[in-house]
């Protein structure tokens, strides 16, 4: 709606009118052709960054650990195997054993140590790092589990490490999820492609006529050497580009939806990712082991101090884990909310906003599906990307959902219906009774890390400002889950993802809820939308953070 609106905030112009004057500089120099929208809307007062073309509203807010990209996104180097597939790391032959002697049982609160060694097609060590392994630590019949450490000893072997936090069996399970080699065609593709995937843009005339275009995140991955339509949202600075429609203007972009995913790979870089190489458990190299309680006392759970949850909390590693398929979270003392009663009694009285892509809107859809007083409203929208609604008049009770924008993969969706995070954000008073969630991750791993990084610069100065003007607003991050092992989208990238969203927010009083290692936990194949149990586990710690009493 706003994304359009013909009004111009003249008391800002001072300040539009230089960061216009800079565009109209930098893109007469690099893009001649270039039709440049600004999409108007209100302008917060900011300096303006000299030398950054992309956005000079926020990347001096860039927070000092997300302007290292070397060291915060660091990864063994993985030398290549130049066509020869059999020297790539292979589940069959690399093994894993107890690092100490084997004992008849472990105690409670202890940690279970062993030593990777990966090994090539042919049976021969790897002598560098940089594979991709993971592993939990399962109690099947507790319905028990939590992620294990895997320590890089970039040498071909690895330290793993579990914490024994229920007393009874527990079983290791690891997996390669990507050989090294895999992994460096990703991070090859992942820094050198500018986009992996492409977008379309439908624009719509006076008269009816429709074009359709390539868009995406910059102007090289439209596809065109011709003229290109740009939009920048007045507010985070966020930049889209489209191929100019043949015929009409630019301001007539309307619908978005994805496009096509692009070839980006080799054969040999195919068969490195193939699936009987990729997401493989490794032949088990641990029997099964049993913990007892500690001999001072009986309890069965190894629970952490009992604080209650609040946001900016250390996370420790591993954050939590299953015991009778429930997060137990090592942070804080997490609760349960079995009930439609329970959960309508944490939200009672509040407004939640939930930002983010489609694993977020899982848990709208459990607190809808769950909690009969719950309705959802806007039942004629069927857009993927949102909004959503649900209330509860009589509790007082506002639940929304919508999708972030650009670069979302999705069904066809208006534009206007695409607001930005960051403007979402600034719309936001704040108080006690507001809860932001934001879920981001999964539709950035198909570009190169400067894109998110960009975008998660915008959104932490949104957050920085709504906590410094209603500090007892509660905001919450939901990392990203595991799931796709593509070229695509990768556990490695959305590791890489991760660990830009930690950068992002963690010296901000927010609360991090890690679906990464929620989805790690059990012995469940790993999906993208993962099931209802770790949903409704992910949503008991939000409501832990609301109600932490
Ligand atoms: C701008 O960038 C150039 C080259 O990247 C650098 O030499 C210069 O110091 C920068 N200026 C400012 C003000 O940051
Ligand atoms: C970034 O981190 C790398 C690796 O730790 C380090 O070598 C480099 O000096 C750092 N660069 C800056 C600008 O701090
Ligand atoms: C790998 O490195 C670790 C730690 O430096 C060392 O203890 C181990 O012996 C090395 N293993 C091999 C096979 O080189
Ligand atoms: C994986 O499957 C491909 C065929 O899809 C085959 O050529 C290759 O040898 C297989 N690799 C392994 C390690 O089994
Ligand atoms: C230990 O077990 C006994 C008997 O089963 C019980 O009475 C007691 O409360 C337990 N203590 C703790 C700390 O759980």
């Amino acid at each position: 709606m706003d994304l359009f609106t013909e009004q111009f905030k003249y008391r800002k112009i001072l300040t539009v009118g230089l960061v216009i004057l800079v565009w109209i500089l930098y893109l007469k120099m690099f893009w001649p052709e270039t039709i440049t929208y600004r999409i108007p809307g209100p302008h917060p007062a900011s300096k303006l960054a000299s030398n950054s073309t992309e956005s000079p509203f926020l990347l001096d807010s860039l927070p000092q650990a997300l302007t290292n990209l070397t060291y915060l996104l660091y990864w063994p180097p993985t030398p290549g195997v130049e066509g020869d597939l059999l020297a790539s790391t292979s589940p069959k032959t690399s093994t894993y054993y107890l690092r100490g002697p084997a004992q008849a049982s472990y105690t409670l609160g202890d940690y279970l140590e062993a030593v990777l060694v990966a090994r090539d097609h042919r049976g021969k060590p790897k002598t560098h790092g940089g594979d991709l392994f993971r592993a939990k630590l399962l109690g099947s019949e507790l319905k028990a589990g939590v992620p294990g450490d895997v320590q890089d000893l970039e040498n071909g072997t690895y330290l793993l490490s579990f914490p024994l936090l229920w007393a009874g069996k527990a079983q290791v399970q690891v997996r390669l999820i990507h050989s090294s080699e895999a992994i460096g065609v990703l991070r090859r593709i992942w820094t050198e492609k500018h986009a992996t995937v492409n977008f379309r843009g439908y624009f719509r005339g006076k008269q009816g006529p429709q074009e359709t275009v390539i868009c995406n995140v910059d102007p090289q991955s439209t596809g065109t050497k011709k003229a290109i339509c740009q939009y920048r949202d007045a507010v985070s600075g966020e930049l889209w580009f489209c191929e100019k429609p043949p015929t009409l203007p630019c301001n007539s972009l309307v619908g978005h939806s994805s496009g096509s995913y692009l070839k980006v790979t080799t054969k040999h870089d195919e068969n490195l990712l193939a699936w009987n190489v990729t997401d493989q458990v490794l032949s088990q190299g641990i029997s099964p082991i049993l913990v007892r309680p500690a001999a001072t006392s009986n309890t069965t759970l190894a629970l952490s101090p009992q604080l209650p949850c609040r946001p900016g909390l250390l996370s420790p590693k591993p954050s939590g884990f299953y015991h009778g398929n429930v997060w137990h979270s090592l942070a804080c003392s997490s609760r349960s909310f079995p009930t439609a009663d329970s959960i309508v009694g944490c939200l009672a009285g509040r407004i939640v906003h939930m930002m983010g892509d489609s694993t977020l809107r899982q848990w709208w859809e459990y607190l809808r599906d769950t909690v009969p007083s719950l309705k959802p409203l806007d039942l004629h929208v069927t857009y993927q990307a949102g909004p959503l609604m649900a209330v509860d008049t009589t509790r007082g009770i506002v639940l929304h959902w919508r999708a972030h924008s650009w670069p979302l993969r999705t069904f066809h969706t208006p534009v206007a219906s695409l607001h930005s995070v960051v403007r979402e954000l600034t719309g936001l008073a704040g108080g006690p009774h507001t809860v932001v969630v934001l879920g981001l991750g999964a539709h950035f791993t198909t570009f190169p890390p400067s894109i998110f990084v960009r975008r998660l610069a915008g959104i932490r100065a949104a957050v920085m400002a709504l906590l410094a003007r209603a500090p007892s607003t509660l905001v919450v991050i939901k990392l990203a889950n595991t799931g796709y092992k593509s070229v695509y989208g990768s556990d490695w990238l959305t590791l890489q993802m991760n660990r830009l969203l930690r950068a992002a927010f963690s010296d901000l009083r927010v609360a991090f809820i890690d679906a990464w290692e929620m989805t790690s936990s059990l012995a469940l194949t790993d999906k993208i939308h993962p099931v209802k149990l770790i949903v409704s586990n992910e949503v008991d710690l939000l409501l832990s953070f609301i109600c932490p009493t």
